[in-house]
């Protein structure tokens, strides 16, 4: 099955990366990017094909991966590989299936929004088809290998939970990133090198993350680390008072609909 990617930029890359890692052969893969380079850079470093010009080339899934900022010129490219047999796979934000359909002419469409972690084989996925057939569960056989799938009932779920699984990890990078510059302009950790210091944000967060996935219930892991007037509720009820989880998400969304 031909497998081709218009756009090769950040995610394409990490998708690729988890894909060489779980040792699939990578002649069925096709790499076009206007510059060129990413495509090429790809296909040297993971093998596969760079395309330097679209003419003549028709292929089973064509993967949209370029900015939805670039969707008119995206599309004129992605259309010149697509036929009436073609699966559209597109992992655009903010762009739906009835936008998808209105630009190019296939067999079948599906929409993905996955994150960078599919370089590590943990990406995070959530789709939508239009039809469930050979290419679809083709694709979908590729993607578990480099991620969890999530099968949504409607388009606004997928957007949604683009603030989660889409745009999440940047939020705990951030996250992390305040904490460490938190102990780094702390004068009490003066004598204690960067490396430490985000040594010791690390392995908190994955100590933390070796309890939930022993116990999955946030709720009781934080009652049996905060007692009654202890240290970690005064943190805790900081903590309450200025994260507003629901106000990023609204925020994620809204940026969602202005894209549209
Ligand atoms: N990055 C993420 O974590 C993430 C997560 C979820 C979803 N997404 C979605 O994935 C898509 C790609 O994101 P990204 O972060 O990979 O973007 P990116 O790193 O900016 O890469 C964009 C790619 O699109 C190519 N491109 C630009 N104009 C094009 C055109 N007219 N035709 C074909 N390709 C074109 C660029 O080519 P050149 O290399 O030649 O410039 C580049 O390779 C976006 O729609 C985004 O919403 C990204």
């Amino acid at each position: 099955m031909k497998v081709t990617f218009i756009g090769c930029g950040n995610l394409v890359q990490a998708i690729i990366k988890g894909l060489a890692q779980s040792s699939r052969p990578m002649n069925e893969f096709y790499f076009y990017s206007p510059s060129q380079l990413k495509a090429k850079e790809l296909a040297s470093r993971y093998g596969g094909n760079h395309l330097d010009d679209l003419q003549g080339h028709q292929s089973e899934i064509v993967v949209l991966a370029f900015k939805p900022q670039q969707l008119q010129a995206g599309m004129n490219n992605a259309h010149r590989v697509t036929s009436n047999e073609s699966l559209v796979v597109s992992l655009l934000a903010a762009v739906d299936l009835a936008t998808l359909k209105k630009h190019i002419s296939a067999q079948a469409y599906l929409r993905l929004m996955t994150n960078t972690s599919c370089a590590y084989q943990k990406g995070v996925s959530t789709y939508l088809s239009t039809e469930q057939n050979e290419k679809t569960q083709y694709w979908l056989d590729l993607m578990k290998k480099v991620s969890s799938l999530y099968q949504m009932q409607n388009e606004q779920q997928i957007d949604y939970l683009t603030g989660l699984n889409g745009s999440g990890p940047a939020f705990l990078y951030y996250f992390l990133q305040q904490w460490i510059n938190e102990l780094n302009t702390h004068p009490l950790l003066e004598n204690i090198s960067l490396e430490q210091k985000q040594s010791l944000v690390l392995e908190t967060l994955a100590s933390a993350y070796a309890s939930l996935q022993a116990h999955a219930e946030p709720t009781q892991l934080i009652s049996q680390v905060a007692s009654s007037k202890g240290v970690t509720l005064a943190g805790l009820e900081k903590l309450s008072q200025q994260l507003d989880l629901n106000a990023v998400m609204q925020a994620c969304y809204q940026r969602i609909q202005d894209l549209k």
